[in-house]
């Protein structure tokens, strides 16, 4: 997918410095490298596979890049294929420029045509509920660590799969390099 000079590709190996690089930036100086670090882990961990890693590309230079981890509803939901998007990061001097929501747009096309049927984040709600995301806790959707009462609003879920959410809620578990409550305060 290509609009202006930015294309957004599936990542590959070779892209591993260069994703820890745009987390480094994005988040600054006092989150960057703790948010490094998880994704050099989370990259490696079998237990978010299949995973979905995308990069966005300006030119010969990488700028953005979004993760999606395999997640689990407990009690068992096996039939249902669910996903957290975690972490995404724009470098700074690429920020609103849209390139944020183009890597979650062609994320979110990606797991659909592949079956995936719930995508979960913690994230910002005004930002997120552009792309259809809604409050997760409503719908029966526990985090894998209690959300702060403060930022309920901010544990969402989007249903990809009509019809998916009706009889299905529980506690869902990410990934084994996710789950630290560090990671779930928002
Ligand atoms: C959040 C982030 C990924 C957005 O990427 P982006 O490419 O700048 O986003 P887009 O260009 O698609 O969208 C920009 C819009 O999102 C809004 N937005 C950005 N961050 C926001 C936030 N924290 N809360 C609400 N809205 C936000 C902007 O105000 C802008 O609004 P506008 O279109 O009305 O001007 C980027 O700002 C970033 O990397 N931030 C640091 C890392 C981070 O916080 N990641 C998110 C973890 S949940």
């Amino acid at each position: 997918m290509t609009q202006g000079n930015v294309k957004i590709c599936n990542a590959n190996t070779q892209d591993r410095a260069a994703i820890l690089a745009i987390h480094m930036n994005a988040f600054g100086v006092d989150d960057g490298e703790v948010i490094a670090k998880l994704v050099d882990e989370m990259l490696d961990d079998a237990t978010g596979e299949p995973m979905l890693s995308l990069v966005a590309e300006a030119d010969v230079e990488l700028v953005g890049h979004l993760l999606f981890t395999s997640a689990r509803i407990e009690p068992d939901h096996g039939q249902v294929s669910a996903k957290i998007l975690a972490p995404l990061s724009v470098v700074q001097h690429r920020q609103r420029q849209g390139i944020g929501g183009r890597l979650i747009h062609a994320g979110l096309r990606q797991l659909e045509e592949v079956g995936v049927d719930l995508v979960f984040v913690l994230g910002y709600p005004d930002y997120y509920s552009r792309f259809g995301f809604k409050p997760a806790g409503v719908q029966g959707f526990q985090a894998t660590y209690p959300i702060p009462l403060q930022n309920a609003g901010a544990w969402m879920v989007k249903e990809l799969t009509p019809g998916t959410m009706e009889g299905c809620q529980g506690i869902v578990r990410c990934s084994k390099a996710l789950d630290h409550p560090k990671y779930w305060i928002e």
